[in-house]
């Protein structure tokens, strides 16, 4: 479910009209909606409570702007961590070290010593040497290091190819075949002390089997685990897929592709919670621990939009091009992942003709797209749009490819739009360099 919504012909976030945003703040921007965020996390956290003891870890790599990590660390929300720099900001957020787990396959021995010091709930082990790099910095600190290992299931989760995770084939984790021999190392060291085991399949999947595929392919090695070595908690990871397709659900969905009356229901095309949720409730309750989540693009993905304007139009003998002033940097999925994300006219225009484009940015690359051969209503220069269910790896991923400064991002709540970041300047993208000389 999402904010959304077209109202006497305008699109509205929450109770806020984005035109009137894209007035004041300029484009392209992004645009979060508060309550679509709470309302995600209540939801799914309503949907897990059959487990009792359980802990959603969002993955702020999805979104790590302070108000966004501030609104659910109020929730009630733990954070996945990647990064020093990500505990720095849950913590300038209002979060707690305490309900942070730290994941990624690359850990610095300064980010492990921060993260120690800070009070970190769990370090998920991505390798061997990993292990012993962690027990060296907590030795060094005079600390104990709590650890989950990240146990790859060797599932098969469909998804884009690089967004899979859990196939032997993938970097992350340690395999099936190799964990209890890294839990019985783990034991012997003395600065390390077991708390759980993590896994995680993959990213946006709309299937909820394979999550339950691989609990159960772990439940007899957690269980011989947790007998040994006394595991507290158990994390099934994140990866619950969201609606790109038809993404604006609501009353006048899909005004302009159809017959007008609502085309699209939403939960039909993600994942919605309680279908998650019943599949892998079973299997969870199972195991006897504490279950840990680590959703990220679920949570935010559906509840943010890139405004952007159209430039100019161009066509040549086989395109029509409508640039726009967003590009690649801004928003790098249909690039990367041949992602889709809906378009649709900040206002609707009168006319319903319709139109095949290339939607693209000003960006010097072929791959600056944002969709291709897509039938859109026809757009004109001064134009807004939005790029539907960019909340999720969106601004996260920007850069500032071709001196393009960072675009700002404002958080709707109720009838209040607050610029929660500031666009950058081109002072900025200088800071820190020097000419030599
Ligand atoms: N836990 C771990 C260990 C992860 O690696 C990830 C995502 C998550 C949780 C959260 O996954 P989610 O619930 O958001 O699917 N940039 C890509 C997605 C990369 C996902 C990386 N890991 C995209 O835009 O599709």
């Amino acid at each position: 479910m999402h904010s959304f919504r077209y109202v006497d012909g305008s699109l509205k976030c929450e109770g806020v009209d984005l035109d009137s945003v894209a007035s004041e703040v300029g484009t392209p921007a992004y645009v979060y909606s508060a309550e679509t965020i709470r309302n995600n996390f209540r939801r799914l956290d309503a949907a897990l409570s059959p487990l009792g003891d359980r802990m959603i870890c969002y993955a702020m790599k999805a979104n790590s702007n302070l108000s966004v990590l501030n609104l659910l660390a109020k929730e009630g929300s733990g954070f996945d961590i990647v990064s020093g720099g990500e505990l720095f900001r849950v913590l300038k957020a209002g979060g707690r070290a305490d309900r942070c787990t730290f994941a990624g396959v690359g850990k610095t021995a300064g980010d492990i010593d921060f993260a120690l010091r800070q009070g970190i709930y769990s370090f998920n082990v991505e390798s061997e040497e990993e292990l012993e790099r962690i027990n060296e910095v907590a030795g060094k600190v005079g600390l104990v290091a709590p650890i989950a290992v990240r146990v790859n299931p060797d599932v098969d989760a469909p998804t884009h190819k690089y967004i899979s995770t859990g196939k032997s084939k993938n970097k992350f984790g340690i395999g099936l075949d190799r964990a209890a021999a890294v839990y019985e190392r783990a034991e012997s060291l003395p600065h390390i002390r077991i708390r759980g085991l993590q896994t995680h399949i993959g990213s946006q999947i709309l299937k909820a089997p394979p999550f339950a595929e691989a609990v159960r392919k772990l439940t007899p090695l957690v269980l011989e685990l947790k007998a040994k070595h006394g595991l507290e908690f158990f994390s099934v990871g994140g990866g619950v897929g969201i609606v790109y397709r038809g993404a604006l659900a609501s009353g006048d969905a899909a005004w302009w592709k159809g017959s007008g009356e609502e085309t699209l229901e939403l939960d039909g095309e993600r994942l919605a919670p309680e279908v998650y949720a019943a599949e892998v409730i079973d299997p969870l309750k199972a195991l006897g621990l504490r279950i840990l989540f680590e959703p990220g693009r679920f949570i935010v993905g559906n509840a943010g939009v890139l405004l952007t304007s159209v430039l100019y139009r161009k066509s040549t003998p086989t395109k029509n091009f409508v640039i726009v002033d967003a590009g690649m940097n801004d928003l790098i999925r249909p690039a990367l992942y041949e992602g889709h994300h809906e378009i649709e006219p900040l206002h609707q225009p009168k006319d319903a003709t319709l139109e095949k484009v290339d939607v693209v940015g000003p960006v010097c690359e072929s791959g600056d797209f944002f969709a291709q051969d897509r039938e859109i209503p026809v757009l004109a220069p001064g134009d807004r749009i939005a790029l539907m269910s960019s909340g999720a790896y969106g601004f996260v991923m920007a850069s500032t490819y071709n001196a393009r400064p960072l675009l700002p991002e404002v958080l709707v709540e109720g009838e209040k739009a607050t610029v929660v970041r500031v666009r950058q300047t081109w002072d900025d993208l200088i800071r820190g360099e020097k000419v030599p000389g």
